[in-house]
């Protein structure tokens, strides 16, 4: 005593099982000089880079802290420009998977961005409602556009002009002018959000897409300020060419705001519709680099995809009609000249091709027209898949075909149950659907197997066997050396909630949704197919209790079994009499974890009451309370031969504790969701974690020495960091006095300064917003957070 203890230092080593984030979007990428060979997907803080023909991950672009929100190709597809939740931007090199541009400027998440044509600026859409315009060659701001009330959902420059596009989740579809920084154009035709928007026909044509099945299509036509005369018809299809004929013919639906009428550059009036044949919200609309193609989804699993005619090809078909038209007037009668009202509908102009169904619900995709005429397109699943499809347009009956699916390496839905072989090199991840084994050192998935939903499991000694217990009430034993399911037992009436193997291996115990506890044996059993004897189990015992049972855990002399009870208590039995022996009461809510330390002399529980205890197993004396995580304790296991301990929450933190002089050593911080399970090697050195977020993390201990205080000095560090962080809002551009101000977040690190130029009347649009909004955003934004969290942990559930 006195001499404080040495701890040694955790550190992430890997994160793997995520092949993409559902929360981020997918982009093509050129790889080895193949374009559209590539695609980059968010992968929590990381980009990864897959070759869509080897399904290998090929780069990984590393984040900080922050997960990556929107991905954007530059033009010469050298670069990567990477939006983060936190509403900073990183310019990634996709040759060396180096960031040595950050652009700070948003407040939240960055929603949508746009390289122009050339490369040289970058247009960033973001959560916080603002749209910035960054200079990319001189790595500086270069306007902040403020005016859209609500999260922006997509920007788009114009090739031609110097103008700017749109769109958010106020329904609100804005034009701005560059070279002013002035909104000169509001559409407030759009009754619902405004979810993705694409120019079309040569910018002639914006078509957005919304919460119903329509797909509005508006008509541009640009106004030339040198030309005074206001009968000249801009375009065939504007009806009428004086404003006051227009606002007579217009529906109330195509009403358009003209901030500063005296300046308008443009004329833009809705022309009709295109409907999908999806019911639910637009989740991404548009079009391939060349314009022609045109497709959306929803929140369902079906692209559709349109052809869009070129204005060449609109002339054709026009001149086509006229002849045709001409010929049938000729017939009907001789005299009268045939009128030139031959219109082409848009149906014709932008024409269904086909439905793409992707195996599960889509959130993003990319596409790629080759100059054959071959459409590739890549979609990113909502359930950890990224799939690719072939669509040849040439062909009478355009079918896409699937060229590739990306899977193996990762599960459908979050992972529930790990464990560690005990020669520490095989882990075992288990989800709703399979139970894959990866290999520590390569973290390659060596096998795939599918189970029922997996709730808890563990090695057979021996390595060859695993075991699993679900949700359903069942232990599934797989051979590890065939990948095949060996046996089903119905163990339980209920959940398999708890599984622990005998100190002597000779058997487990399992415990489980209908109050029991059960005692297994194993045994080698002959099938009448097979010459050999295999592994199988058979039930001995019973222990028939009041309440369900949450986590059973044996002492390492195997005298005492510990079980946890949904009334909060933890019971203490003697295995061999099953009398009961002692109780530990004190948590407010259930125990959903324990362990019992090496030595026998300590029982930790963790609860969802949020706290550990640490108890003494002679007496059942509760040693300490600790706050441990700010929600429910998931996950508790001591590390070999220590009293020192690990602890998951459902607050996406890892923590390790020492039970003895009761103090928090570490954080292990990465996740960004709830972390359901994690397991520890025998040996100690490694530890793997699950969360909802899909990834499984792994942790390596290091000889680096940790000492207490010099860990809570880097602690309060952070904290003060991200305190400093949350006050110091980005300077906005005008609101600074003069013509330059600093923009960006103060952070310890040293991050390039940002400039921002323009002065308040010229940065902000005429609907100009409260004062202090920018606080009260940040606080709703999180409440909406919180509650999509809640929404996906019920779906998940079966945490209590
Ligand atoms: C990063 O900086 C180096 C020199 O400072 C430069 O050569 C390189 O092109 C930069 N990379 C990117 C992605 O801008
Ligand atoms: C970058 O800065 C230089 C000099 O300050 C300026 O001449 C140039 O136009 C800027 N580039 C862009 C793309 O704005
Ligand atoms: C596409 O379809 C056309 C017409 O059926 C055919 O000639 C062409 O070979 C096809 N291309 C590919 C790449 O399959
Ligand atoms: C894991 O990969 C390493 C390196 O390729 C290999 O030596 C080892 O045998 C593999 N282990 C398992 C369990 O597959």
């Amino acid at each position: 005593m006195g001499l404080s203890r040495q701890y040694l230092r955790y550190v992430p080593a890997a994160l793997f099982g995520l092949l993409g984030s559902a929360g981020g979007n997918a982009a093509m990428v050129a790889l080895g000089g193949e374009r559209g060979r590539g695609v980059a997907v968010a992968a929590c803080e990381h980009v990864f880079v897959w070759d869509l023909r080897k399904g290998e991950k090929v780069l990984i672009l590393k984040g900080l802290k922050q997960e990556a929100r929107y991905l954007c190709p530059s033009p010469d597809g050298l670069h990567l420009a990477v939006g983060y939740e936190d509403g900073s931007i990183r310019i990634f090199s996709l040759l060396n998977g180096e960031a040595n541009v950050t652009f700070n400027g948003h407040k939240a998440a960055v929603t949508a961005m746009q390289y122009d044509q050339l490369g040289g600026r970058l247009v960033s859409g973001s959560k916080d409602t603002d749209v910035i315009v960054w200079d990319v060659i001189n790595e500086s701001g270069l306007y902040r556009l403020k005016g859209h009330k609500d999260a922006v959902t997509q920007v788009l420059f114009l090739k031609e002009k110097n103008l700017l596009v749109t769109s958010g989740k106020d329904t609100l579809v804005k034009w701005w002018d560059l070279d002013t920084q002035h909104c000169f154009k509001t559409l407030v035709g759009h009754r619902t959000e405004v979810w993705g928007m694409a120019l079309i026909s040569e910018e002639k044509r914006l078509i957005t897409g919304t919460a119903d099945s329509e797909l509005r299509v508006w008509d541009i036509s640009y106004i030339q300020e040198e030309v005074k005369d206001p009968d000249e018809p801009e375009s065939k299809k504007s009806k009428g060419s004086s404003p006051v004929a227009e606002k007579d013919t217009e529906e109330d639906e195509t009403l358009e705001l003209d901030e500063s009428p005296e300046e308008r550059l443009l004329k833009c009036s809705k022309v009709g519709s295109i409907m999908r044949e999806g019911r639910d919200r637009v989740v991404t609309l548009a079009t391939d680099r060349t314009g022609k193609i045109l497709a959306c989804h929803g929140t369902d699993s079906v692209l559709e995809v349109f052809s869009i005619l070129s204005q060449e090809e609109v002339q054709k078909k026009l001149e086509k009609k006229m002849k045709k038209a001409k010929k049938k007037a000729k017939k009907k009668s001789e005299e009268e000249e045939p009128e030139g009202d031959v219109e082409l509908s848009l149906q014709e102009e932008i024409q269904r091709v086909t439905n793409i169904k992707a195996s599960a619900k889509i959130k993003s995709f990319d596409m790629i027209l080759s100059p054959k005429g071959e459409l590739k397109v890549v979609l990113l699943l909502q359930n950890n898949i990224i799939e690719s499809y072939l669509l040849n347009l040439s062909a009478q009956v355009p079918q896409a075909v699937r060229a590739s699916k990306i899977s193996i390496g990762g599960h459908r839905s979050d992972v529930r149950t790990l464990a560690f072989s005990s020669d520490n090199i095989a882990i075992l991840s288990a989800s709703a659907e399979s139970v894959k084994i990866w290999n520590r050192s390569t973290l390659q998935c060596i096998r795939t197997m599918d189970c029922e939903y997996a709730l808890c499991s563990f090695f057979v000694p021996g390595d060859r066997q695993v075991i699993v217990g679900t949700k359903t009430g069942k232990l599934q034993l797989y051979d590890l050396a065939s990948g095949s399911l060996m046996e089903t037992i119905n163990a339980h009436d209920g959940a398999v909630w708890s599984i622990a193997l005998s100190p002597d291996q000779r058997g487990f115990v399992t415990g489980g949704a209908d109050k029991c506890v059960k005692f297994w044996e194993f045994e080698l059993v002959k099938d009448e197919s097979s010459v050999q004897k295999r592994l199988s189990m058979k039930q001995v015992r019973i222990l028939q209790l009041d309440e369900d049972v949450l986590c059973v855990r044996y002492s390492p002399n195997q005298k005492l079994l510990a079980v946890s009870l949904l009334d909060c208590t933890v019971k203490i039995f003697y295995t061999d009499t099953l009398k009961f022996f002692l109780s530990l009461y004190g948590h407010k809510l259930p125990v959903l974890c324990m362990d019992i330390s090496y030595d026998g002399t300590l029982i930790a529980t963790g609860s969802a009451d949020r706290n550990v205890k640490i108890w003494g197993l002679d007496f059942g004396d509760c040693h300490r309370s600790l706050f441990a995580h700010d929600d429910s304790v998931m996950y508790l296991q001591f590390v070999a031969k220590s009293h020192l301990f690990f602890t998951a929450g459902k607050d996406g933190k890892i923590k390790q504790w020492d039970a003895d002089k009761f103090e928090h050593i570490q954080t292990l911080e990465g996740h960004h969701q709830e972390v359901w399970c994690l397991a520890l090697s025998p040996n100690g050195d490694y530890v793997v974690s699950a969360s909802h977020d899909k990834s499984l993390r792994l942790w390596e201990r290091t000889r680096e020495p940790l000492v207490l205080e010099e860990e809570r000095e880097m602690q309060r560090e952070a904290e003060y960091e991200e305190s400093v962080a949350k006050e110091d809002q980005p300077v906005v551009a005008g609101e600074t006095q003069g013509e330059t101000g600093l923009a960006g977040k103060k952070t310890i690190e040293t991050i390039k300064a940002v400039r921002l130029r323009g002065s308040a009347s010229n940065a902000s649009c005429l609907i100009d917003l409260p004062k202090n909004r920018g606080v009260t955003g940040a606080g709703h934004e999180f409440k909406e957070e919180k509650s999509v969290l809640l929404c996906n942990c019920s779906n998940s559930g079966a945490d209590l």
